[in-house]
């Protein structure tokens, strides 16, 4: 069974991955890594370059390759992964979706720095970046709050994710 984790970006879905898999005794996989490693470019510039409809596309493509892959695997999601294509579903057909819920403030807080490698948020003038985020985050609540679990906070607490786990009444 895999464990998916969701949420916007800037919601620690990388760190907290990489400590949950080590707790667990699961490998650690980041999709964007993945995608990056699938099409010898970084997100950033598939994105840029190619735009965002051909990244979507290859980013459902490196979401199947791990549906396949035959291990137990904690997977940090990019924050527009569960919002396309069929993709929500298919991760919730095969493990658990564990949505990392941060406030708009502290989003707001951890993504005013460089924003380079955030096609996104890249070029936005830092008195729109908290509209920016706002409007985002809006559209894509929909989507998150279809998680079967959402772990909410500012300050993420790994034990936390493992109790909501430890009785999810899943094998984990
Ligand atoms: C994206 C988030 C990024 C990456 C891509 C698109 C998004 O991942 O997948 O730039 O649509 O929110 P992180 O959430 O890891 O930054």
């Amino acid at each position: 069974m895999h464990i998916f984790l969701i949420g916007f970006m800037g919601s620690g879905k990388s760190s907290l991955g990489v400590a949950l898999a080590k707790s667990l005794n699961y490998e650690f996989l980041d999709l964007d890594e993945l995608i990056t490693e699938q099409n010898g470019d970084t997100c950033a510039n598939l994105f840029n370059l190619k735009g965002e409809d051909f990244f979507r596309k290859k980013e459902k493509l490196a979401l199947e390759t791990v549906m396949k892959m035959d291990k137990k695997l904690i997977i940090s999601c990019g924050g527009g992964t569960p919002c396309f294509y069929d993709n929500l579903e298919k991760m919730k057909e095969n493990g658990v979706v564990i949505y990392l819920k941060v406030s708009l403030p502290e989003l707001t807080r951890r993504l005013s720095g460089n924003n380079a490698n955030r096609p996104l948020l890249t070029g936005t003038e830092p008195e729109q970046l908290p509209e920016k985020i706002e409007n985002l985050l809006f559209e894509r609540e929909q989507f998150y709050k279809q998680a079967n679990y959402i772990i909410e906070g500012d300050t993420m607490n790994l034990d936390r994710i493992i109790n909501v786990l430890k009785y999810s009444g899943k094998p984990i």
